[in-house]
């Protein structure tokens, strides 16, 4: 259970932008010892089990956990534009033909040798069944056959077959890459390409640190790299050389060079009587020079170069979102415009990049643009084709606020400094506050959060459901009956909230649907999950236990029709709570 919380919230922050509709994407991994921890594992008997289906998938593509009624919905909410990010949109089952004779396979009983008998090895662990996986395929083993020279191993581990091995390197997805060097292994996170991985593990083997020696080669590199770094040191070789290569050993995406000659130097724009060791980034791009003026060590270089490679502003794109999620700078100003006012925006919102160089990533979201754009601002719950500066704390915390004034220099100069305070309000997805709201079930709402949830005197059960979840509809009947049940208890509130276009930081929810508990007086501690079987008599003695607020239905026919309702309930639930649920 726990694996599969953790793995769900990693999958909803970071998976949702990064690896969603862009070039980075994982296969969920099916836990298969989701069930261990549960007292009453009764239902595993039961063949038509949710949760039976659930532990097949691990090696059934086409055995479909999450019930029928959702693959036909396409009624346009948040989750279904991320259709890349659906696991199992590319799940058919292909044979791939793919020229794999450089590809190591290695098994539980190999592995060890094979890492300690090779100083580089790259080890991909995957599951025959991940669409991601096949498709890297053809890449890797492009790779393998490329660098099989070099003194670099590609293997292959098929996770679903070597399950230790696949725990002990803590894998949670698939492809799950790892390099190793003399034994020590890094994750890969770079592109899941042929040109990706040479290029990155050429960086991780080769020297680090190149010398330029002629007037030529410098303007060679000039002319064909956008990115590059100079260090203008006295001497070729040495403590300032060894920190630079070490440096850039750190640095993925930028090529490090080294020089003693002043007109090399004057080449990259570096004075040529300056004080040694001196050391400029040059990108292809307006603000183009970044001299660095820190402590020469591998860590602060390392800093300077990944703080200060993104451009002014960056455009949202396949590509450059991972790259903007993995910078060391972790707060991010997004603007939010269509391509119509690109134009007039763009240049209001670099003039304020200027301000902010090393503090904040300022990026560009194309609001109309279908593939990558549009499904971002959906995932920040941005509306409309109005411009819009949303600040962003990044994926660990994921606050985020939005400026409210015009978008002016003045204006974003005001709000990224506040923001950099930590003195604006968030900004919360929330549809409407509903016209009337006195059903059994109370009608939460992102921005009624507070008033509803967050209600000192009252105890509040509150779901958090989707509006095409199977196991939610389910769940309805059973709900409300509960609500109408408990209605008469002032104390007692039984909410729910569509998770889907809502959200506040206190709702974590793992799943649809989420049931979670905020007992009175008690809020300002996290919320209990709840998780028991969905079932009157089972959600009324929760209550009963986990109130604050004692409470009593008077009524005997009342109750005794709650056991009636209660027991029925429980023949036509399929199994335990827990692994009801459909996930995204
Ligand atoms: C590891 O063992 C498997 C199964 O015996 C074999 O197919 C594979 O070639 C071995 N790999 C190496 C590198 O020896
Ligand atoms: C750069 O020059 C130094 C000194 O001649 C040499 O030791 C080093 O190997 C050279 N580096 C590369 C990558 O050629
Ligand atoms: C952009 O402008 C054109 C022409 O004024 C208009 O037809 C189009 O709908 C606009 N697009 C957006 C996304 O606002």
């Amino acid at each position: 259970m726990l694996n599969r919380r953790r793995l769900v919230v990693f999958l909803s922050l970071t998976t949702l932008l990064l690896l969603s509709s862009f070039s980075l994407t994982l296969c969920k991994k099916s836990s298969q010892n989701d069930n261990d921890d549960d007292e009453d594992l009764s239902f595993l008997e039961e063949p038509e089990d949710a949760s039976t289906s659930h532990q097949a998938h691990a090696n059934l593509p086409d055995l479909d956990q999450f019930g029928d009624d959702e693959e036909e919905d396409d009624d346009g909410d948040d989750f279904g534009d991320f259709s890349g990010f659906d696991p199992h949109s590319d799940e058919e089952f292909k044979e791939p033909e793919v020229d794999e004779k450089d590809v190591v396979v290695l098994k539980e009983r190999n592995f060890t040798t094979v890492i300690e008998n090779n100083r580089f090895v790259m080890v991909e662990f995957y599951a025959p069944w991940c669409g991601h996986c096949q498709a890297l395929a053809p890449e890797y083993a492009a790779a393998a056959t490329e660098l099989k020279n070099d003194g670099v191993v590609l293997a292959k581990v098929d996770a679903s077959q070597e399950n230790e091995l696949a725990h002990e390197y803590d894998v949670q997805g698939f492809p799950t890459v790892y390099f190793f060097i003399d034994g020590v292994h890094k994750p890969y996170n770079g592109q899941r390409t042929k040109d990706g991985l040479v290029t990155w593990i050429k960086k991780k083997i080769g020297p680090g640190v190149y010398n330029i020696t002629t007037l030529d080669d410098a303007e060679r590199i000039l002319t064909s790299e956008t990115k590059v770094v100079l260090g203008f040191l006295d001497s070729l070789v040495g403590s300032e050389s060894d920190e630079l290569a070490a440096a850039s050993k750190l640095e993925d995406g930028v090529n490090f060079y080294q020089t003693v000659i002043p007109n090399v130097a004057k080449l990259f724009h570096i004075d040529p009587n300056a004080k040694r060791p001196a050391l400029v980034l040059l990108k292809k791009e307006e603000e183009k020079l970044n001299h660095f003026d820190g402590q020469f060590v591998k860590a602060a270089i390392a800093d300077f170069v990944s703080s200060n490679k993104l451009p002014l502003v960056t455009t949202f794109t396949r590509e450059t979102g991972p790259v903007i999620f993995e910078s060391p700078i972790k707060k991010q100003l997004l603007l939010f415009v269509t391509s119509n006012d690109t134009e007039n925006f763009i240049p209001v919102f670099q003039e304020a990049a200027k301000l902010f160089k090393g503090k904040l990533i300022f990026v560009h979201v194309q609001l109309d643009n279908e593939d990558v754009g549009k499904p971002v601002a959906d995932y920040f719950g941005i509306s409309g084709n109005a411009p819009k500066v949303l600040a962003f704390t990044g994926n660990d915390d994921g606050r985020k606020f939005l400026l409210g004034g015009e978008v002016t220099v003045d204006n974003i100069k005001a709000f990224g400094e506040d923001f950099l305070e930590n003195k604006l309000k968030p900004f919360l997805k929330s549809d409407p506050l509903p016209e009337s709201n006195d059903g059994d079930v109370k009608i939460v709402v992102g921005n009624s959060f507070d008033d509803i949830v967050l209600d000192e005197s009252k105890d509040v059960l509150l779901e958090i459901y989707a509006p095409w979840c199977g196991h939610c509809q389910a769940l309805e009947p059973t709900y409300n009956k509960l609500a109408k049940h408990l209605r008469s208890i002032d104390s007692i509130v039984i909410a729910k909230m569509d998770g889907t276009t809502n959200e506040h930081p206190r709702a974590k929810s793992d799943g649809f649907p989420t049931l979670l508990f905020y007992p009175a007086g008690k809020k300002s501690s996290d919320p209990i999950t709840v998780d028991v079987d969905r079932t009157v008599v089972a959600f009324y003695k929760f209550l009963k236990k986990h109130a604050s607020i004692p409470f009593q239905l008077t009524k005997p026919t009342s109750t005794s029709k709650t056991d009636d309702s209660g027991s029925s309930d429980i023949k036509q639930s399929e199994s335990s709570s827990t692994d009801v649920k459909d996930e995204l």
